[in-house]
């Protein structure tokens, strides 16, 4: 059984992801911010790669039951509803909306994985959720780590460690794994994945400097939500079983 972690973007080729279930992590903070978006009852999210094309998709769709979300350097882009903070995502403002989201780093990930059979939205928030499903599926796990500009970031490495872990905890067997699992394993169990952890590395800093030092601690908050979050035909939305009790109590 192979499970495979590319920490950066250029690792990842189509033949080594097709008709394999994948996970997108982008901890600080795009797939954080989606798992928090869709708890607090947002319908589904486009993720779209430019600004201009995220526009012109929610243009659209209509723009009165849209919102335009996402960053650039950390900062919500001008004219866009919302920004990246995960806080900004609260059921008053999302709940019943379809989100079309641009990122610097994390919606470019989620194109990288077409082709894969199945596309997971992973992270902290949702950590034990996406791995009961990886173990019940039998799936065969290929991580993509969002990085930062491209480069490796350690916030996504030490997620997929994690998950990578216990998924092998919860389904032992014979696992092939690739160097960049065992990398993100190895940093895991050095580094954790916890808040402070995030405050001495790029992304952490970044966030630090931008006044958004919210966000560390609900990036970091493991299995807030039960959630698993599907990239399927351009559109993340939740399963419909576990969609948020917001929406099933109508
Ligand atoms: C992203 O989410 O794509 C980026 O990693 C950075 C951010 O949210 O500020």
């Amino acid at each position: 059984m192979r499970l495979d972690v590319f920490l950066t973007p250029g690792e990842v080729t189509p033949g080594e992801i097709a008709g394999r279930t994948v996970i997108v992590l982008d901890v600080l903070r795009a797939t954080s911010t989606i798992v928090e978006a869709l708890a607090a009852g947002a319908k589904a999210i486009y993720p779209v790669a430019s600004i201009e094309d995220a526009i012109r998709l929610a243009n659209s769709l209509g723009r009165e039951e849209v919102l335009l979300c996402g960053e650039r350097r950390c900062l919500p882009i001008e004219g866009f509803d919302l920004g990246n903070s995960p806080r900004e995502f609260t059921p008053d403002r999302v709940a019943g909306k379809t989100l079309v989201m641009s990122t610097t780093n994390g919606t470019h990930a989620m194109m990288l994985a077409a082709g894969a059979s199945r596309v997971l939205i992973g992270s902290l928030l949702n950590l034990d959720a996406v791995v009961e499903d990886l173990a019940t599926s039998e799936a065969e796990p290929a991580f993509i780590c969002a990085g930062r500009e491209r480069f490796f970031a350690m916030e996504d490495a030490v997620c997929a460690g994690a998950m990578a872990s216990r998924l092998m905890e919860s389904r032992p067997g014979d696992w092939a794994l690739n160097d960049g699992a065992r990398a993100a394993i190895a940093l895991q169990e050095s580094f954790g994945t916890g808040e402070e952890m995030f405050t001495s590395i790029g992304a952490g800093k970044l966030l630090l400097a931008a006044g958004l030092e919210g966000d560390l601690a609900i990036c970091a908050d493991r299995n807030r939500h039960p959630l698993v979050p599907v990239l399927h035909e351009r559109l993340i939305v939740l399963p419909v079983a576990l969609r948020p009790a917001i929406e099933r109590a109508g």
